[in-house]
This record gives C-alpha cells, sequence and structure tokens, in this order.
C-alpha cells in the first residue's frame, strides 16, 4: 500500500513530497486515510533541528481522518469511524496507565513495531520514522490503536485533528494538569495554536482572570475573542507589571508557558504571586538549561514539566470534541489557512515569520 507524504530528509531542509510504502497490518494497528493535518511548532522546531529523531522522519502529529482498515487485535474501531490521531503513546499496562496517566507510561514504545517485524513504513527502500507515532503529513497514516480516538462524525475534519495536540495540550494543561479552578488569576504566555486553547481552557474553568501576552497583536486580539479578559503586548515597556496591573496588582495565581523560550520562563515567574505555579507547555530545547533565581522558591513558587495537556486521550477527546459541538469550544477561529499537502514548506515558513494560530492541510 503506497501513499504520497512530506519527508524530511535533512535537518534544516525542506520537506520532500515522495511516495511511502506501508507493510501489511499488524494485530494493534490502523490505517486511517487522513483527511486533515494541523502543523504544530513541534513539528517545525524538529524539522529544523537534529532532536534525535532518524531521517527520513514524517512529521505531522495532529491528524483526522476515516478509519480504512483495522489489523485482526484491534477492538472497538471499524472501517468508516471518524478519528483523531493523539500522540499520547502509551502501552495501556504499565502502573502509570493503569493509575490513569497515559502521558507518563513507561512503556510508550509499546506503540512502535517490535523489533524484527518489518518497518511498518518505508521511503526509497529505508525505514521512516514516525514522529510521536503518527506521521501525519500524508494522504494515509498507520497508527497504534491506542493513538486513534474515534470522534463524531458532525465534527469537521479540519477542527477534528486540532483535538489531537493543540486542543489536549492547551487545554489539558489548564483542566487536567494545573486543575485551574473558578476564581484562580490566569497568565497565558505565548497566544498561539496551543495558547489560544489554555485560554480557552481557563474560561472552562471559571477563571477570575485570564490574561494573554503575545508580541503579536493579531495573537492578542484572537486570545480576547476566545476568552482572555485581558491582553498584554510583550513588546510593550515592563509587562510583568502590565500582567500585574490587569490582575488587580497581584501576581497571578497560575502562569502558562506556551512558547518554548527559556526568558518567557522568567516572564512567567516574575508574574507570579507567592505561591503560585508556573507550567511548561511549550517546548524548549532538549538540551536548554532554565536557571531559576532561589528567590522564585523563596517565594513558594513551583515550576511543572507537561506533556500533551496530561490528556487521557479517550476520555478527553471525546469530551473536548462535545465541547466543540455544544459552542462551549470554539475552534473555528483557530484554522486561520487551509493549505495542500505540496504547500508543507508554506505552511513551515508562515510559522516561523510568526502567522496567527494554524495552518491546517487538507485533503480532498
Ligand atoms: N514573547 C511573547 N510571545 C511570543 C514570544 C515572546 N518572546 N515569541 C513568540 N511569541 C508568541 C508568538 O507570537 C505566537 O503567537 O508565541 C506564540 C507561539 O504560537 P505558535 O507559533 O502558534 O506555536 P504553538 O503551535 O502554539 O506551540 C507553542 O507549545 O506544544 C508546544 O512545541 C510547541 O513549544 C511550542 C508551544
Ligand atoms: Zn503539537
Ligand atoms: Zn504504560
Amino acid at each position: 500500500m503506497t501513499a504520497t507524504a512530506a519527508v524530511l530528509h535533512e535537518f534544516g531542509g525542506p520537506l520532500q513530497i515522495e511516495e511511502i510504502r506501508f507493510d501489511e497490518l499488524e494485530r494493534h494497528e490502523v490505517r486511517i486515510r487522513v483527511r486533515a493535518s494541523g502543523i504544530c511548532r513541534s513539528d517545525l522546531t524538529v524539522a529544523a533541528t537534529n532532536h534525535g529523531f532518524p531521517v527520513p522522519l514524517l512529521l505531522g502529529h495532529e491528524v483526522s481522518g476515516v478509519v480504512e482498515e483495522v489489523g485482526a487485535g484491534v477492538q472497538g474501531l471499524s472501517v468508516g469511524d471518524h478519528v483523531v490521531g493523539c500522540p499520547v503513546n502509551h502501552c495501556g499496562r504499565c502502573d502509570s496507565c493503569r493509575s490513569g496517566r497515559p502521558f507518563q507510561c513507561s512503556n510508550h514504545g509499546a506503540t512502535q513495531r517490535a523489533a524484527g517485524l518489518p518497518a511498518r513504513v518505508t521511503s526509497g527502500g529505508s525505514p521512516a520514522t514516525q514522529f510521536i507515532g503518527i506521521g501525519g503529513f500524508a494522504t494515509h497514516a498507520v497508527l497504534h490503536e491506542n493513538l486513534v480516538v474515534r470522534v463524531p462524525a458532525e465534527v469537521p475534519f479540519e477542527i477534528a485533528c486540532l483535538l489531537g495536540c493543540g486542543v489536549s495540550t492547551g487545554l489539558g494543561a489548564v483542566l487536567n494538569t494545573a486543575r485551574v479552578q473558578h476564581g484562580d488569576s490566569v497568565l497565558v504566555v505565548g497566544c498561539g495554536g496551543v495558547g489560544l486553547n489554555a485560554i480557552q481552557g481557563a474560561r472552562l474553568a471559571g477563571a477570575r482572570r485570564i490574561i494573554g501576552l503575545d508580541t503579536n497583536d493579531a495573537a492578542l486580539d484572537l486570545a480576547l475573542q476566545l476568552g482572555a479578559t485581558d491582553v498584554v503586548n510583550a513588546r510593550e515597556d515592563d509587562p510583568v507589571a502590565r500582567v500585574r496591573a490587569a490582575n488587580g496588582g497581584e501576581g497571578v495565581s497560575h502562569a502558562f508557558e506556551v512558547i518554548g523560550l527559556p526568558q518567557t520562563l522568567d516572564t512567567a515567574l516574575d508574574a507570579l504571586r507567592t505561591g503560585g505555579q508556573v507550567y511548561l507547555v511549550g517546548v524548549q530545547k532538549p538540551d536548554a538549561v532554565l536557571g531559576i533565581p532561589f528567590r522564585h522558591f523563596f517565594a513558594q513558587k513551583s515550576v511543572h514539566g507537561v506533556a500533551m495537556g496530561s490528556s487521557i486521550p479517550h476520555l478527553h477527546i471525546p469530551e473536548y470534541a462535545d465541547l466543540y459541538l455544544q459552542g462551549r469550544l470554539q475552534l473555528e477561529p483557530l484554522v486561520a489557512n487551509r493549505i495542500a499537502l505540496h504547500e508543507v514548506n508554506d505552511g513551515f515558513e508562515r510559522l516561523r515569520r510568526g502567522g496567527v494560530a494554524r495552518s491546517v492541510i487538507v485533503f480532498d
């Protein structure tokens, strides 16, 4: 079975549109005809610099589509189902998985093929790597069933794909990881495809103040539209003082860093009140060393690592789909740009230039 994919052969180079080949399905695999695939900043980060993923590399990890074939051992998914791929690679059997924390699975390689089996997918005859188990910049994808979640057919594909990463990560960081409550005050540093969902999570949680911080006024306009009560442009003088002023002169209880820069972690820490919490949603360089002045710990502040918004895919993605269908989660404004697969490098360029919200690759 062949498909057309955007393949990365060289870090820093462009993606190449070419044919890939899938092996026969193993028992727990699912083949999807891809209908939409969002471009997340993590795809660009990984394409730009070597993070240790072997090439040829199939990027794209925010994918929706229709099930075309299921392996003999797959339960609960049928041909024709509308599905979303969610890159929480988890085994379902370890202590973390069994205690409801698949995002902390100690055996996340379990969703890959066992050594000795033929590669699941090849490019030019060489085994290709599916970035975090997905590889969604392609007409088709073969995923382990644990990464495939059925969604109601009423959710348009270009919206559904966002549930797999941008929504799970941003909304989840606020609702699942931080468990923000009504009355809390929330700062979201970076109002892009992920941060705008953190803002919506804070709105759904009933936060009293929701402050968006970004360098881009268009992103801040979207933040206001999606639930921010106040916005601050980080290019203005003393943005931390402006955040505090927007919060009645006090630091915030929760700050979400949704960019992945050491300096915006500093901003988030400075904007906290005593005892406040920072959540690192943005992906930093793997070897980044984050220097934190001790005074923050003396002020009882904490910094938390977050992966995939602590999402339990099969529990939370249907919940987020319901919120969307009920009009409580706004996802249309996040699809800023629809492109074809062969325009994927333009989508990366738009992200590099600082385009607002998501570019989504749509397929016929
Ligand atoms: N200060 C404030 N805002 C900034 C700064 C800065 N120094 N630098 C960038 N931004 C803003 C951009 O203007 C943009 O609105 O951060 C936002 C980032 O959004 P996107 O580029 O859409 O990135 P996104 O896909 O949301 O990912 C954000 O989360 O999952 C991770 O890997 C992902 O680290 C990335 C982060
Ligand atoms: Zn992502
Ligand atoms: Zn596990």
